[in-house]
């Protein structure tokens, strides 16, 4: 079947749906996501989303642009974070107005929390910034602009499944895509496609992600040539509930938990006597691995405690019932009266496809575009994160430049012509779907997804060397030619699960590739990516992008620098 559409946005989280409420404003907008809408990885996002609205204490937008270089180790481009900071108060209110259930101070004003790397003055102290919604922040948010993208008449296709992002002599013409309840080809032309369609924590065993964050547009555009953008940067969220690895906020240290281990020890006050549990992520996450390596993990055993008995009882019913019931439900505990086990989860890839600050795809360093080509949200990467995330700084992010991405297009509309996909690539992706169903061998996609996320999270997670990335480049060829042997054991077309898991697994095998290649390419460490036989930050060689290209299945590295505009490298002290 063929559709035609003025835009046609691939993922429907707060990146997505922005993006579809600002472009719906200008033309038609048809929204495809593999799930349902509600169902987005967005709605699992907890603990806030950041604005220097200064209800509770003091606070200012340039202190959140510093805390924001600062926290991505100096590889953000600045002028992107600041135009994030400095739209992010106007962003609250908006999502106020669109009628968000944020929760509130006694005078009725948003209530704000502390979060990881916010703080006063530049780093003085721990600062109150992270908007919330109790602790189902994103699922708040989501469901507010999922109303809001209905109202406007946005069309949704839930249960369809990209197999290609067609883009010819440099223009990107539409998607084509699998409605997994028929197992039909459809195809979506448009003048403007945009990319929203998350992360792809999936590469890892151990994560906070949804078992749809596989990454399947970025891998699409990297076999197309489109570069990706820092993929050696994947963020580990320092509690994991230990085990399923399902997120516990930092929403419940900015409440005042404390991270213990097994002589009983706040450490992190030895790691960052300032700011202690309320130290960036990449820097927490080293602590308790550290903490485990050097044997006082709790009971000599790989987990720390995180401990909230001394937060008030009704603080946690009230603020934080989502992580009470994980608690309960996946360990049988209550976090008012004991402590909850926590270990680093894979949480947020900063890392993705390289855009403008108005959500343009770049196909170079030199930052040509592709027209008609968007990203927005975790799948891009723009880059306001650089090595290291601050948490809450990623809602904003979605919402922010979800909107640009839509007024962008807006613009950008009145220029173009209508393409259409053709006839040859709707060929191709038929083809390519009946090659996975006749594939033969012995191998299962389940048992080579198992293998690779394995290997990813024993070798390439918080600390990594050059020896276990090589042995880890050599382990991903060993699995892309076993996934050449799946043979699938449903041949139909409807709801064919097992076809959509290979699928899925030849793009986390393409950019388990990217990540540990270009990990191996960074000798120094910086945010995220700890080497531990480069153990320091070293600005000159490295103060700049990677930019990695397939090219013939090898790949390619380039490098772009990164943009200062008002804060110099420094010392990351906390
Ligand atoms: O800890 C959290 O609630 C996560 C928030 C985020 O990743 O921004």
């Amino acid at each position: 079947m063929k559709h035609h559409y003025d835009t046609v946005i691939i993922g429907s989280g707060l990146a997505g749906l922005r993006a579809a409420a600002e472009a719906s404003e200008h033309g038609s907008v048809a929204v495809l996501t593999k799930l349902y809408p509600t169902r987005s990885h967005s709605t699992a996002a907890q603990g806030g989303i950041g604005a220097a609205l200064g209800n509770e204490e003091p606070d200012s937008p340039e202190w959140h642009f510093y805390d924001t270089a600062k926290g991505s180790d100096f590889l953000g481009d600045q002028d992107a974070i600041e135009v994030m900071c400095e739209d992010a108060i106007r962003t609250i209110v908006e999502l106020e107005h669109l009628g968000v259930p944020f929760s509130r101070t006694s005078e009725g004003k948003i209530a704000q929390r502390r979060f990881g790397g916010h703080t006063r003055d530049f780093g003085k102290a721990a600062v109150r910034r992270a908007c919330y919604s109790a602790d189902r922040t994103g699922h708040a948010i989501l469901f507010a602009l999922f109303e809001q993208s209905e109202l406007q008449g946005v069309n949704f296709f839930p249960e369809f499944h990209v197999l290609d992002i067609v883009i010819e002599n440099e223009r990107c013409l539409g998607v084509i895509a699998l409605e997994i309840s028929s197992g039909e080809i459809h195809t979506f032309s448009a003048k403007a496609t945009l990319i929203a369609s998350g992360g792809y924590g999936k590469v890892f065993r151990t994560t906070s992600n949804a078992y749809a964050s596989t990454g399947d547009c970025l891998s699409i555009l990297f076999n197309a040539g489109i570069p990706l953008e820092d993929m050696e940067f994947f963020q580990f969220h320092p509690t994991g509930l230990y085990g399923p690895g399902i997120l516990i906020t930092e929403g419940a240290r900015g409440e005042g938990g404390i991270l213990i281990n097994a002589k009983g020890e706040r450490f992190m006050e030895r790691y960052a006597p300032a700011i202690k549990d309320l130290a960036p992520r990449d820097m927490v996450s080293r602590a308790v691995m550290t903490e485990v390596r050097e044997g006082r993990g709790i009971n000599g055993r790989d987990y720390v405690y995180l401990d909230l008995r001394q937060v008030p009882e009704e603080v946690i019913k009230e603020r934080l019932p989502e992580i009470s019931t994980f608690c309960k439900i996946y360990l049988g505990i209550d976090p008012s009266g004991k402590p909850i086990p926590v270990l680093p989860t894979a949480h947020y890839a900063m890392g993705g496809i390289p855009t403008d600050v108005d959500g343009r795809v770049l196909k170079d360093e030199r930052g040509s575009v592709i027209h008609g080509l968007y990203a927005a949200g975790e799948a891009a990467c723009v880059s306001v994160h650089g090595a290291n995330r601050l948490g809450c700084n990623s809602l904003l992010d979605t919402v922010v430049f979800g909107r640009r991405a839509g007024m962008a297009i807006n613009s950008d509309l009145r220029n173009t012509e209508k393409g259409s996909i053709p006839q040859s690539m709707i060929d191709k992706a038929g083809d390519e779907i009946d090659s996975l169903k006749n594939r033969t061998g012995d191998e299962q996609a389940g048992t080579v997804r198992n293998e690779l996320q394995s290997a990813m999270t024993d070798k390439c997670s918080v600390f990594r060397t050059e020896q276990d990335l090589s042995d880890l480049a050599g382990k991903i060829n060993e699995l892309k030619e076993k996934s050449k042997k799946i043979e699938l054991k449903d041949k139909g077309k409807i709801f064919n699960t097992e076809l959509l898991e290979a699928i899925e697994l030849d793009h986390l095998i393409n950019l388990a590739g990217a990540i540990t290649h270009s990990a191996l390419q960074r000798r120094e460490s910086r945010g995220a990516h700890f080497r531990e036989d480069f153990s320091e930050r070293d600005d000159r060689k490295w103060l700049k992008h990677t930019f990695v290209f397939k090219t013939d299945d090898r790949l390619e590295f380039k490098y772009k620098p990164v943009t200062i505009t008002q804060f110099q490298p420094e010392e990351r002290k906390y």
